[in-house]
């Protein structure tokens, strides 16, 4: 599509929007039912390789008419739902005091509402309460302990969120007695140095340190077949992370983000996920993206926002992407000794249904950076990356003993 058709359908659906606004308290499902103009009819979702559980049924829900975020969330909550998921809902990695807190939010495209929610201890299904504080107050975003009241409230239930594998994993963390947590000045300090990478007797010192890791895993009873995996995510903490990006035929458009966060985080520690303008952003004029990754950075450069004003301007939804990690390379100067230790993955869609995925690195052959789209068919494609190469886990270790 050419950018002044693309403009113009964009202000021919703000012109619809005006008059198909539901009266506060509608169902988002209940919005606008015509095709908006500028728009191809498709019905597209995009969401992270791993939150591909739901998608199918996500996309037979926009086939029979569901509205956008409905499918999202969906989504979302087959992911929150799995004690195999680690990076959301129940069974997410929890921060340092062994409490899973999670992060969402959400935007609804016809409607041009938005709900978040940060820091929510003990109920599951974050994506969804965060579309309930879209639907039933006149806030946007709700926090920690008022979240929670607000959840019971409404029917949320109360429920513990540690899984016994990811309780076992968060105690192999603090038994391990990690001097390498995330108090003090971090990557974006001034005066932040790499550390030398190990060799001799300090390489010797984290192999013994290993070593000493997969026996305590043994001993609290860590499945063999997750041992591995968890000793990584003690030596790597990650962020895990489900973005949802959703179009239907009639050119409607919502997104959707849930996280448990950073594994091991200071507690009360918000990343990008429930950060409306970082983690997601939706425009119905435009279209919506969302994240997964170096939460910290996604902030710093506001991610999703800034690839939508970056559409809404021209650029195609791989140039928006790309653009905004440069953003993320800039503020380090471009520094590569920093930039090997970040990630993040941007999900693109506009509302013409042209969509992309990027990456600031590309990853191996055998792991390369990727994403999950539905388009009728459903597939995982590499993303463009801004760097090729892997980043580099944090802290640097020596290879994992087999
Ligand atoms: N991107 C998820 C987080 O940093 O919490």
């Amino acid at each position: 599509m050419k950018r002044r058709e693309f403009i113009s359908g964009a202000a021919a659906s703000a012109a619809a929007l005006a008059v198909a606004a539901p009266v506060k308290g509608q169902s988002p499902a209940a919005s606008n039912t015509s095709v908006r103009r500028g728009t191809s009819g498709k019905s597209v979702i995009i969401c992270k390789h791993t939150g591909t559980q739901g998608m199918g049924r996500g996309y037979e829900m926009l086939m029979n008419g569901a509205d956008t975020l409905d499918a999202a969330i969906h989504i979302c909550q087959v992911q929150e739902d799995d004690p195999n998921d680690q990076s959301v809902g129940y069974g997410g990695l929890p921060n340092e005091d062994g409490e899973v807190e999670l992060d969402s939010c959400c935007m609804h495209g016809p409607t041009r509402r938005a709900g978040s929610v940060g820091g929510v201890r003990n109920i599951k299904n974050v994506a969804r309460l965060a579309r309930t504080v879209m639907e039933r107050t006149g806030h946007v975003m709700l926090v920690a302990e008022g979240a929670h009241k607000f959840a019971i409230a409404h029917g949320f239930p109360h429920e513990n969120l540690l899984t016994e594998r990811s309780r076992k994993t968060w105690l192999l963390w603090k038994e391990s007695m990690s001097d390498r947590d995330w108090w003090g000045p971090g990557l974006a300090d001034p005066n932040w140095k790499a550390p030398a990478e190990l060799s001799g007797s300090a390489a010797q010192a984290m192999n013994v340190h290993v070593a000493r890791l997969a026996e305590t895993a043994a001993e609290m009873g860590i499945e063999p077949e997750w041992r591995r995996e968890a000793i990584a995510q003690v030596l790597h903490p990650p962020t895990g992370t489900i973005h949802v990006s959703a179009l239907n035929a009639r050119g409607e458009i919502s997104g959707a983000t849930t996280t448990s966060g950073l594994s091991w985080k200071i507690a009360g520690r918000l990343g990008d996920s429930p950060i409306l303008g970082a983690g997601c952003w939706t425009d119905q004029d435009v279209g919506s993206a969302g994240a997964t990754g170096s939460g910290e950075e996604n902030i710093k450069v506001v991610g999703a926002h800034t690839i939508v004003e970056l559409m809404r301007q021209g650029k195609s939804p791989q140039e928006a992407g790309l653009e905004a990690l440069r953003r993320i390379a800039r503020n380090y100067n471009n520094d590569m000794n920093k930039l090997r230790f970040l990630d993040m993955i941007y999900y693109i869609l506009r509302v013409d249904g042209e969509y992309a995925g990027v990456s600031l690195w590309s990853g191996t052959a055998a792991r390369p950076a990727r994403f999950a789209v539905h388009d009728g068919k459903q597939r995982i494609e590499k993303c463009v990356a801004l760097f090729q190469g892997t980043s580099v886990e944090w802290p640097p270790i020596p290879k994992l003993p087999a």
